[in-house]
């Protein structure tokens, strides 16, 4: 009888956890490669408009926080900006799946967290660059996925000689297949497993549309659509915005110096623009079956679907060649639109939302549990938001080569730079660092192609001098660059920790201008290709009301951090690019006393020379 009745209380208790995971939202991430938002190729999109945009919100100022595909994705799955996931490039030693791997994401990104919250989870298409058909297996056992079919490497970018690699099993190729088609029948397949379970689900679709096609054995081409779209959209240019080709040169840096385009090479990039509009009709196509597979399994009420791009993409506009990996706003704005339950119809939303946002969004959105250390944050259902919870800001951040595929000398240079976009009711902005030193400010209301820098000028920008409004722009770029969680969240409360400030016009106060004024500045000592922290000092920032900058260690105030330091005997300091490893004798472990010694270096205290550490 007891057994019996415990048998009952264990059988209601499972019922009751089977119906709330029945009832909670699945979700369905479909992320493009390459695609902009600038160039209008939503436009060319019928089916994402009706299905999706029509039935949702599309966010309007939605950022990829690195322009390049490998960090994008790293930073979209994990929610972690390059900066914190120190994945910044396509291949070792700065990028690539095996320094997501070897940084330890594979068990700290969403699929994880989704597994762990309930869910089944599933991963179609590409992941990440350089996931090939030599290290698929290195972390695939922890990467918290029940079912995937990877595109990897070599095949990846073939569109009609794909590479899947399906669950524990060997990688295979499928000559004379077209990918996303391939990728839609595998998609779906998932969906149809999903359907039988008692769990919710998350599936991810990775296309590779629109970016360029890998032709084996001859290397790169442009993108290929499908057979039934070849020769659609014969008229379509890429549209001759003022940054279009420019008369004058534009842009900071080796943009700067970038030649005028030819007529022939811009004849070529708008028949590159059309193979792009075209092979993305595919992925048209892809959401329609999405669509109708959803509804085949009554599950369309209770899905999210979340449309973007990993980075956006430039076609001649500042002079540039097809590419991305620049701050400009065709690189980093992307398509975003999000249906599903709750969410409203035909919405277009303004704030200002970035990939690490998605990641936090879904956790949330799906009761479940993540890191807690998420550095987006959850993304309001209605798209709207109020002036106590500004979102206002992202900061976009690169290091790396030139890429600029062209005759002329640009392989010396390097790619690496901070940018910030603030964007509120009354101002819409830009403020970028180079490592070679330049700045740009465009006022993106009245100059949205970023053709009239307006650094340093007489320009006057929501009523005060470019002077003032630059060193707001710096500050916020400070803490930015290397913010975490709560400080990538709220970035103005870490220099105002009373809470009175939380947007760019809060800042502007002429009351603060003395402590922005002395504020640290961003700079670059060296450029280089990687995150290498002592090239990018200083990094700590003063607080307001604080005399100096944040403590490095809590509870330990500045001198004693000084005496603490010389305590350690320092004979001689060098550098932070000669290295300070070689030129001390310490007291204490090796480790420990580096640490202390990159954050002092870290700091430019005012009234101390560093030289007064040589004893
Ligand atoms: C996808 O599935 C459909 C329906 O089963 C089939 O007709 C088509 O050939 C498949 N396409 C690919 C590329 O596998
Ligand atoms: C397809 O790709 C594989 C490598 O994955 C290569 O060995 C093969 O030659 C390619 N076939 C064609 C037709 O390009
Ligand atoms: C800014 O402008 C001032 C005055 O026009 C000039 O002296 C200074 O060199 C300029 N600085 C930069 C970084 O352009
Ligand atoms: C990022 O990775 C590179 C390459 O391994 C390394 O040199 C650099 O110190 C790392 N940066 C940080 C902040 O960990």
């Amino acid at each position: 009888m007891v057994l019996k009745y415990i048998f009952w209380l264990w059988m209601a208790a499972t019922a009751v956890v089977a119906k709330e995971e029945a009832d909670k939202p699945n979700f369905i991430v479909i992320l493009t490669d390459d695609q902009d938002q600038q160039l209008d190729s939503m436009k060319y999109m019928p089916k994402v408009k009706k299905l999706l945009t029509d039935e949702g919100v599309y966010f309007n100022h939605h950022y990829a926080t690195v322009a390049l595909c490998c960090p994008a994705r790293a930073s979209l799955w994990t929610g972690k900006a390059a900066h914190n996931t120190n994945v910044t490039n396509l291949r070792p030693p700065y990028g690539g799946y095996p320094k997501f791997v070897e940084e330890g994401w594979i068990s700290k990104w969403l699929p994880v967290y989704m597994q762990k919250s309930g869910y089944k989870t599933y991963f179609t298409g590409k992941l990440m660059n350089n996931h090939n058909a030599n290290n698929y297996m290195n972390g695939l056992k922890e990467m918290g996925l029940d079912g995937h079919d990877f595109m990897i490497e070599p095949g990846t970018y073939q569109y009609t000689n794909t590479t899947i690699q399906h669950n524990f099993e060997k990688p295979r190729s499928y000559p004379g297949v077209y990918a996303t088609d391939l990728l839609a029948n595998k998609s779906m397949a998932w969906m149809d497993d999903a359907a039988k379970e008692k769990k919710p689900f998350f599936l991810a679709i990775n296309p590779v549309n629109p970016h360029n096609n890998y032709q084996w054995g001859k290397g790169w081409t442009k993108p290929v659509p499908a057979k039934r779209h070849e020769g659609t959209f014969p008229d379509a240019k890429v549209p001759r915005s003022v940054s279009f080709n420019p008369d004058r040169p534009s842009g900071a840096a080796w943009v700067h110096e970038l030649p005028q385009l030819s007529d022939a090479v811009i004849k070529d990039n708008d028949l590159y623009y059309r193979r792009r509009l075209q092979a993305l009709q595919a992925v048209d196509d892809l959401v329609e079956t999405t669509i109708d597979t959803l509804k085949r399994h009554k599950m369309l009420d209770n899905t999210y679907i979340i449309y973007t791009s990993d980075n956006g993409f430039h076609i001649s506009q500042h002079r540039l060649m097809p590419g991305k990996r620049c701050p400009y706003e065709e690189d980093v704005n992307v398509p975003m639109i999000i249906r599903g339950p709750g969410i409203p119809k035909g919405k277009t939303a303004d704030i200002v939302t970035s990939h690490l946002d998605i990641a936090p969004t879904i956790v949330e959105w799906a009761g479940g549990k993540g890191p807690g250390d998420f550095d987006g944050s959850v993304i309001p259902k209605e798209g709207t938001t109020t002036p106590d919870e500004p979102w206002e800001h992202v900061e976009v951040e690169h290091w790396g080569a030139v890429s600029d595929k062209r005759d002329i000398p640009l392989s010396g240079k390097v790619n690496t730079y901070k940018a910030i976009r603030v964007i509120g009711d009354t101002y819409n902005l830009f403020y970028s660092v180079w490592c070679e030193g330049d700045h740009e400010v465009y006022d993106m209301s009245a100059d949205p192609h970023q053709m009239n820098n307006l650094y340093n000028s007489t320009e006057k920008i929501l009523g005060v001098s470019m002077k003032k409004l630059e060193h707001r722009l710096d500050a916020l770029t400070l803490v930015l660059k290397t913010c975490k969680a709560k400080t990538c969240q709220s970035p103005w409360e870490a220099l105002h920790p009373d809470g009175k400030v939380k947007t760019l016009v809060d800042a502007l106060d002429s009351k603060y201008d003395e402590f922005y004024n002395k504020q640290n500045r961003v700079k670059f000592n060296e450029c280089s290709r990687g995150y290498i922290v002592s090239n990018e000092y200083p990094i700590k920032y003063h607080i307001y009301g604080n005399h100096s900058p944040e403590a490095p260690f809590p509870g330990l105030n500045y001198k004693d951090l000084v005496k603490k330091v010389l305590s350690f005997k320092v004979l001689r300091w060098t550098t932070p690019s000669q290295g300070y490893s070689s030129g001390y004798r310490h007291s204490c472990s090796d480790s420990s006393f580096k640490e202390l010694f990159e954050m002092l270096l870290s700091d430019t205290i005012q009234g101390l020379d560093l030289h007064d550490l040589i004893p």
